[in-house]
């Protein structure tokens, strides 16, 4: 088997290539354009374990409709933070000089999928879209009922929305704007790529992913959170809990990309089956999942920082960083996002095997074992 994987270099492309080159012994091609601050760090590790790694631009048309035949391409290219395209930070990582913000995120995130597919058309290859949380409405999500516990919000037994239960966001929750620039430009990719694999016939699925964190991933303040904070109280730089109230009650769930590769393994060997794909038969397995570590993963800010707390205290590296509050919300931010991957279980006999704890421990040795991290991340602004 023969994959191309898209953003092979950034955090969630790097473990899925590293677990299809080890477990299942598959040939793998990564395209990265390297805008984000790190991904660069990866390319050596991945060469070294038989990844060719290809540097090109998922902007530029040309360039991945000349890449080599595949028989699967997944797709893990995209700026993934909420607030991507809303200003022009210079420290923003995908901000074009004098372009604007939010074209420039369209053309990486959207322009990219078209030419993803473009290139699975053409090669009859099948396509993984990694997708998010984020698709769900911004809207559906403030109005979840909530109460406060002693350290995280918690649902309230009643619940009258759509698609929601104790077991955290089913597919069937509203997907309405808004969403978030990044949020629609993954949801208008996820409706593309129905069409197109419909239209030309390649097998698609869709995974929408809740919070993914791992050892190794570029944490920054507006995306992948466990990382920064962890990194951030170790080196002792300042930290702040934002919005609702600024107690860190905000919930989360968490998966472990490793966890993301074992099902992305099964859809594929399955596709593979003679006869078994189609893109008509009822009893097909869903193309679009919700695949999380669930409720069982969901942790707050407030439950991290103290997680933190017991592990380093304040005397392996002298006193954490200044603890600050805001109270004004951030745009787009959610007070509980976890994710129901109850419909993976049942189709696939699919859960995440990693527990929070494992996920915290390893990016905290990740953290302990490299002190230049945040520079790497550029998130020390
Ligand atoms: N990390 C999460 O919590 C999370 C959660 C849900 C979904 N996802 C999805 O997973 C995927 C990967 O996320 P990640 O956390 O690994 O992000 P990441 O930033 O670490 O990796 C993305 C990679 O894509 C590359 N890239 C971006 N635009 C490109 C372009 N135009 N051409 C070529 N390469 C380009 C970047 O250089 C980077 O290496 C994204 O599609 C994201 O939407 C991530």
């Amino acid at each position: 088997m023969r994959l191309l994987i898209t953003g092979g270099c950034g955090f969630v492309g790097s473990l899925l290539t590293k677990f299809f080159l080890s477990k299942e012994g598959w040939e793998v091609l990564l395209v990265d354009n390297f805008c984000r601050p790190g991904s660069e760090q990866n390319r050596r590790p991945l060469e070294c374990l038989g990844a060719t790694v290809i540097e090109a631009d998922l902007r530029d048309r040309n360039a991945i409709l000349s890449l080599p035949a595949c028989h699967w391409v997944i797709d893990c290219a995209a700026n993934p933070s909420v607030l991507a395209g809303l200003d022009a930070r210079p420290s923003s990582p995908l901000a074009s000089t004098g372009e604007s913000p939010s074209l420039t995120l369209v053309d990486h995130n959207l322009l990219g999928t078209v030419h993803v597919l473009e290139y699975c058309k053409r090669h009859l290859a099948g396509l993984v879209l990694v997708s998010t949380s984020r698709v769900y409405s911004t809207d559906a999500l403030s109005s979840v009922k909530l109460k406060s516990s002693n350290s995280r919000f918690e649902l309230q037994p009643e619940q009258t929305t759509a698609g929601l239960s104790s077991q955290g966001i089913s597919e069937l929750f509203s997907t309405a704007p808004p969403l978030s620039l990044y949020g629609v430009t993954k949801l208008a990719s996820e409706w593309l790529a129905r069409e197109y694999a419909h239209a030309f016939g390649f097998p698609l699925w869709i995974n929408r992913c809740g919070l993914m964190a791992g050892a190794g991933q570029f944490g920054r303040a507006d995306q992948g959170i466990i990382a920064y904070w962890m990194h951030r109280y170790l080196y002792r730089h300042p930290l702040s809990f934002i919005g609702y109230g600024g107690m860190g009650f905000q919930v989360r769930d968490c998966l472990h990309p490793v966890d993301l590769a074992n099902l992305i393994s099964r859809q594929i060997k399955f596709s593979a089956a003679p006869g078994s794909y189609s893109h008509t038969a009822v009893d097909q397995p869903s193309t679009t999942l919700n695949v999380s570590g669930g409720i069982e993963s969901a942790f707050s800010l407030l439950e991290l920082h103290q997680w933190c707390e017991r592990r380093w205290g304040s005397s392996k590296y002298g006193p954490p960083g200044k603890l600050t509050t805001v109270l004004e919300n951030r745009r787009y931010d959610a007070p509980w996002i976890v994710l129901d991957s109850s419909l993976a279980q049942r189709q696939w006999g699919w859960t995440a095997q990693r527990s929070k704890e494992e996920i915290w421990e390893e990016i905290a040795e990740h953290a302990e074992e490299h002190p230049d991290w945040l520079q790497i991340s550029q998130a020390l602004s």
